[in-house]
């Protein structure tokens, strides 16, 4: 009996199977090695580095918010290297979800889904609601006000510059919705559903925006430092402020607490390994893309840390934009330039939006064709083409997270979410390479098993940095979604049932009339 449960749960697709579906699969490759690295910078730069790197500096680590960037910048390239055999090995659509399934089995591969969930979807919502710091932002600046109750979590007063903001009467401004959040996260919702999903030119129009907002504030920061750099050195007085006596606030306990904030900004890499069935040479360009697009980001952030916490001191950055506040002290004859950044993020913040809401429908899809989830989410819209009931509930589940949570625990929990998704995948590669050590590779990970393994030990133990009340809901989490697998998943999955997946390898090879379940 027990044995026949656990190879229930261990039910795997086959590689073959996995194999077969990437031969016949009707999508033109025609990605090279350079848009892959354009595909995983366009969903890394985002929220982490425009929004989160203020907090971690003036919460956790100050100055030395450049360390925990390093930190988390290896956690990622451990794990990257792990995404880059896998999916060298089994370039497939799907990704993590897909690996687990095929390596590890059918219970692992549902607890993906639902960490996917945190990764994907709610990082959604982190992205929306620094989106909406910057409008709301930039907005001000041209004298448009957005009433305050409507900018922030329910339930929050709001701050500014670190001090509670007032109203008429001398009490404290209590936010209740981020309208700006919710309304982008559901326009966004309604373009994915009539179809516009980025094209690679867009991607890289959008990419090169983005990553020229960041050389500019590196460049022209940087130049304000080396001119200043008398009197800004002493930003950098202490480098490790002294820990509070607070758990993660300050000393090296902060830089790792900080660690598992800005490891946010890191997040997306990984989708390159969704365009396995796009890329014109998988083995050899996936690596590529994984690894390159990590490298370039972690060099940008380390630049981007190092001259923001020179041109300002930490304490001041614990706003929705730190980047525009620090170029503000430069002096009001850069104001074009601020100005300049916020739009700039803005663009790129709503890219990231999108991919990522893209990706959490895929994710859902996915798991809809295998009976996992209800074939509702797998229904395509007999015009557009796109799984359109799925979309909506995306589009809906992100926007009310971002109108009424804040961004600091829905950041924590997208983090410690994709940090255990990580975790599994570096298992994933240890767990392939026992059971199917003839498939041929594209790429491996070097020094075997030990880089795998220090994966997991790194992504596991920087779970345990963030506060306990994050560690809790995650917990609550989890269970839930074990739950939901004993009450659904294994009854419904396809695979259970010998059955092959449900439609074709396309969205609109869906038939309309295949039964609902
Ligand atoms: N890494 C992405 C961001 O920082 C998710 O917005």
């Amino acid at each position: 009996m027990n044995r026949r449960f656990c190879s229930r749960l261990a039910l795997r697709k086959s590689v073959a199977q996995v194999q077969r579906e990437t031969e016949t699969s009707q999508l033109k490759r025609s990605l090279g090695p350079w848009n892959l690295v354009f595909l995983g910078i366009g969903c890394i730069i985002g929220a982490g580095i425009f929004v989160r790197t203020g907090s971690a500096a003036a919460l956790h680590a100050g100055p030395a918010v450049l360390l925990a960037f390093l930190v988390a910048g290896a956690v990622c390239g451990l794990a990257g290297l792990c995404y880059a055999e896998l999916s060298s090995t089994l370039p497939v659509s799907g990704s993590a979800y897909t690996y687990s399934y095929t390596t590890i089995g059918e219970f692992a591969a549902w607890v993906m889904g639902s960490l996917l969930l945190l990764e994907y979807g709610l990082a959604a919502s982190v992205v929306a609601v620094g989106w909406s710091g910057y409008v709301v932002s930039l907005l001000a600046d041209y004298g448009v006000v957005i009433p305050p109750e409507l900018t922030g979590p329910a339930g929050h007063a709001l701050m500014r510059n670190g001090q509670a903001v007032l109203d008429v009467a001398g009490n404290p401004v209590i936010t209740l919705f981020n309208l700006p959040a919710f309304l982008i996260c559901m326009a966004l919702a309604s373009l994915l559903v009539v179809g516009v999903s980025e094209s690679a030119k867009v991607n890289n129009a959008i990419v090169a925006v983005k990553v020229t907002v960041i050389v500019a504030f590196v460049l022209i920061g940087g130049w304000f430092v080396i001119k200043n750099f008398g009197t800004l050195k002493a930003n950098w007085d202490p480098f490790i402020p002294p820990p509070t006596g607070e758990k993660g606030e300050f000393g090296w306990g902060g830089i790792l607490r900080a660690a598992t904030i800005v490891f946010f900004a890191y997040i997306g890499f990984e989708a390159v390994s969704t365009a396995g069935q796009e890329a014109k040479n998988p083995k050899r360009d996936m690596p590529f893309g994984i690894i390159g697009s990590l490298l370039i980001c972690t060099i940008l952030y380390i630049l981007v840390s190092v001259v923001l916490t020179l041109m300002v001191n930490y304490t001041t950055l614990n706003v929705p934009d730190p980047v525009a506040v620090a170029v503000d002290a430069m002096g009001a004859q850069w104001a074009w330039f601020a100005k300049i950044i916020k739009i700039g993020a803005i663009v790129g913040l709503t890219s990231v939006v999108l991919v990522l809401m893209y990706g959490q429908t895929r994710v859902f899809y996915t798991m809809a064709r295998d009976g996992l989830l209800p074939a509702v989410f797998a229904k395509v819209h007999r015009k557009f083409r796109t799984p359109w009931v799925n979309t909506l509930v995306v589009g809906g589940l992100t926007a009310c997270s971002a109108g009424f949570f804040d961004i600091n625990t829905l950041g924590d929990m997208t983090s410690v979410g994709t940090l255990a998704a990580f975790g599994i995948v570096c298992i994933a590669v240890m767990w392939l390479r026992r059971t199917h050590p003839e498939i041929p590779r594209g790429f491996r990970v070097p020094l075997y098993p030990l880089l795998p393994l220090l994966g997991v030990v790194a992504c596991f133990s920087l779970i345990f940095s963030v506060e306990a009340r994050v560690l809790r809901f995650f917990g609550w989490y989890a269970l839930g979604a074990v739950v939901l697998y004993f009450l659904y998943g294994m009854h419904n999955s396809r695979l259970g049932k010998g059955l092959e997946p449900l439609g074709g390898d396309e969205m609109p090879e869906y038939k309309e009339d295949a039964p609902d379940r």
